[in-house]
């Protein structure tokens, strides 16, 4: 270096409002993958993640598309058909009329959420959501400088907030996130208290954020649409989960009148566009042709979810919140374990299963939590509760 050069000694900077919470989960599957290269035998019980691949017509329009098409950018909000596509898979579930005007589309609902929050929210503003939770939610709007208000929800609600809880905070939130079926608890808002919320968050200025993207995926319970109540309300969608489309990252909102010109200028700065073959072969899965594949998945998570049911008291797992839909079971692990970070890092180490601490999810309760996902085969669950029915760790120390 020449002499007259100074040192460069200092680190590039980092903002003060990247020091959120990290994804947990994300160190587990550092740790299975680590374990995966030396002994060959996880079992991966902690991902939100279908071992399906997209319905078979979705990837043929994504190979068509990749044939015919230049595939370039696409109009920030999403190419019509797909937003029709969405309109009307929307009015077909809920029997809301719906229109491509009322859709954005984004790079999953991600993407959507974090656009929104942008385009809804000020630095300062209360936004409140239930404990436990997905904490993709809490630490976005943390990044962004809006203050969380956790409610606390318990198996009284079945995890679900309420209007009462709303009613006793100090002041109307600016906005409140359900999610129904919910993650990590599985559970689904009973429809009256979904529509009471609506109500409540309309008449106070609330914005209702309603993430409905585990809809088609629930076991007996009936799921309602908070677009049913509120069209001030916004909806959350997404090929991820009930499409079994998670890495092709589109996802959508159906959005007030007033939010829907900010969320345009928002993502066509933030993300230009979608991806272009996602928008393609999701326009497939949301068609009827993928529908049949599609309630394949969902009866074997049911059959799966059965086998939890059956065996999760019977290897000393009986306080867990009831999964009425998702994929997802959350436990209690309170007679096991104060440390669930610990705990689920000893389970990989002991037998190769891999599951979610709860802290994630769960800033208060957490440690003593956590979340088993049967998104996998009914064959990988069954083998997992095997080789944990068989671990120490699942034996009280008192
Ligand atoms: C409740 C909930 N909302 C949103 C997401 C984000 O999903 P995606 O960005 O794949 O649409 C997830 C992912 O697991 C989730 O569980």
């Amino acid at each position: 270096m020449p002499p007259d050069q100074p040192a460069r000694t200092r680190s590039a900077r980092v903002s003060a409002r990247s020091a959120v919470e990290p994804f947990h989960v994300m160190e587990v599957l550092k740790a299975a993958a680590a374990r995966q290269r030396s002994h060959g035998d996880v079992i991966m019980l902690c991902a939100g993640q279908p071992s399906t691949p997209a319905p078979a017509v979705a990837r043929a329009a994504a190979i068509e598309a990749l044939d015919t098409d230049v595939l370039g950018y696409t109009e920030s909000t999403g190419i019509l058909p797909l937003r029709r596509a969405v309109a009307a898979y929307h009015q077909q579930m809920s029997g809301v009329e719906v229109s491509p005007e009322d859709v954005v589309v984004f790079p999953g609902s991600s993407g959507a959420f974090t656009a929104l929050f942008l385009a809804a929210f000020d630095p300062g503003d209360r936004v409140a959501m239930t404990r436990p939770g997905y904490p993709a939610y809490r630490n976005s709007l943390a990044a962004l400088g809006c203050e969380v208000v956790e409610l606390d929800c318990g198996p009284g609600t079945r995890f679900q907030p309420t209007v009462a809880m709303l009613e006793s905070l100090p002041e109307p939130p600016a906005g409140l996130i359900v999610a129904s079926p919910a993650n990590p608890t599985g559970t689904v808002i009973d429809p009256t208290e979904l529509a009471s919320l609506a109500l409540w968050c309309e008449e106070h200025g609330t914005l209702l954020i309603s993430d409905e993207i585990y809809h088609g995926l629930s076991y007996g319970r009936q799921t309602a649409s908070a677009w049913e109540t509120s069209r001030e309300s916004v909806v959350v969608g997404s090929v991820s989960k009930y499409f079994s489309m998670t890495g092709w990252r589109v996802g959508w909102l159906l959005a007030p009148a007033s939010l829907r010109r900010p969320l345009e200028i928002i993502t066509g700065n933030l993300n230009i566009c979608p991806p272009a073959v996602g928008q393609h072969a999701a326009i497939a899965a949301l068609g009827e042709s993928a529908r049949c594949e599609l309630d394949t998945h969902r009866e074997r998570y049911a059959t799966t979810r059965q086998v939890l049911l059956r065996r999760l008291p019977e290897i000393g797992l009986r306080d867990y919140a009831p999964p009425d839909g998702a994929f997802y079971a959350w436990c209690d692990i309170g007679h096991l374990t104060e440390d669930s970070v610990r705990w689920c890092r000893d389970l990989l180490d002991d037998c190769g299963v891999a599951l979610t601490p709860g802290v994630d999810f769960d800033t208060v309760e957490g440690h003593r939590k956590v979340r088993l996902s049967f998104a996998g085969s009914t064959a990988e669950v069954e083998e997992a509760l095997d080789r944990m029915a068989a671990s120490p760790l699942l034996r009280p120390t008192t």
